[in-house]
C-alpha cells in the first residue's frame, strides 16, 4: 500500500485494489500546503473527531468522490443529514468489516464539536482508528492525550505503523508521544499534528531521534512511503 502525508493529521492510504482511504483531510485551511482538496481522490473518509482541523475539506471531498464517511455515530449522522453524503457510523470499541479490510474505532482523550451555521454542534466522542488491510495494521491516534489503555492496543494488535500527534497544547506533546509509542509497540511511528499553527510548533526530527533506532519517520507534506 502507498501512504501519503497530506499535512497536519491527514493521511491518504492507497491500496493495491484501488481503494483509497483518507483520514482527517484538513487541506485548504493548512497554511503549510497548497495541495488542492478537489484533486484528492478518496473512496472512504475516516474522521477521528469533529474539530475543524480534522473535518476540514471532508464535505467537499466526500461529495466530489461519492466517498463514504466513517466516523462516530454523531459525525456520520451529521454528514449524511447536512452534506448528503454516505456515512458509516461506529462507536468506541467497535470493529467493522469493509471491502478494503477492517476498522476498529478506539478511544482518544480529547473533545469533539464543530461550528456549523454559527452554532457549536456536539459531534460525539473523539476517536482513533486501527485499520487492518493487505496484512498490515495501521493506527491513527487522532487528537489525543496519552492514556494508559494504549497498552491494550499494543497487546491486541501488532501495529506496523502508528500516526501519533506530537504538537502539544491540544494533544500530547513529544514526551508523552514517546511513551505512547512505547505503549502501542508500533514498528514505525510517524509524528503528526505539529507546525500547522504557531502554538503546536515542534521539531519532528528531534522527536523521532528519541524513538528506538529505525522506528521513527518524519514525512514531508506530500511525501509517500510504501508499506
Ligand atoms: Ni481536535
Ligand atoms: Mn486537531
Amino acid at each position: 500500500m502507498k501512504i501519503t502525508y497530506l499535512g497536519h493529521s491527514s493521511i491518504l492510504i492507497e491500496l493495491a485494489d484501488q481503494q483509497r482511504l483518507l483520514f482527517d483531510p484538513y487541506i485548504s485551511g493548512n497554511p503549510n500546503t497548497d495541495i488542492a482538496p478537489e484533486d484528492i481522490k478518496a473512496d472512504w473518509i475516516l474522521l477521528t473527531h469533529g474539530h475543524g482541523d480534522h473535518i476540514g475539506d471532508a464535505p467537499l471531498i466526500a461529495q466530489c468522490n461519492q466517498a463514504t464517511v466513517i466516523g462516530i455515530a454523531e459525525i456520520a449522522g451529521f454528514f449524511s443529514s447536512k452534506f448528503g453524503v454516505k456515512a458509516h457510523g461506529m462507536n468506541l470499541g467497535g470493529k467493522s468489516d469493509f471491502p478494503f479490510g477492517t476498522v476498529k474505532m478506539v478511544p482518544a482523550l480529547h473533545s469533539s464539536s464543530f461550528e456549523y451555521e454559527g452554532v457549536n454542534v456536539y459531534l460525539g466522542e473523539p476517536a482513533g482508528f486501527i485499520i487492518q488491510a493487505e496484512g498490515k495494521t495501521i493506527y491513527h491516534a487522532g487528537d489525543t492525550a496519552e492514556f494508559s489503555d494504549m497498552d491494550l492496543l499494543g497487546e491486541d494488535f501488532s501495529i506496523d505503523l502508528a500516526f501519533l500527534p506530537i504538537g502539544d497544547n491540544y494533544t500530547m506533546g513529544p514526551d508523552d508521544a514517546l511513551r505512547a509509542a512505547k505503549r502501542v509497540r508500533a514498528k514505525k511511528v510517524v509524528p503528526i499534528h505539529y507546525n500547522t499553527f504557531p502554538v503546536i510548533r515542534q521539531d519532528p526530527e528531534a522527536f523521532v531521534k528519541r524513538l528506538p533506532k529505525d522506528t521513527g519517520l518524519v514525512l514531508a507534506i506530500g511525501e509517500s512511503i510504501e508499506l
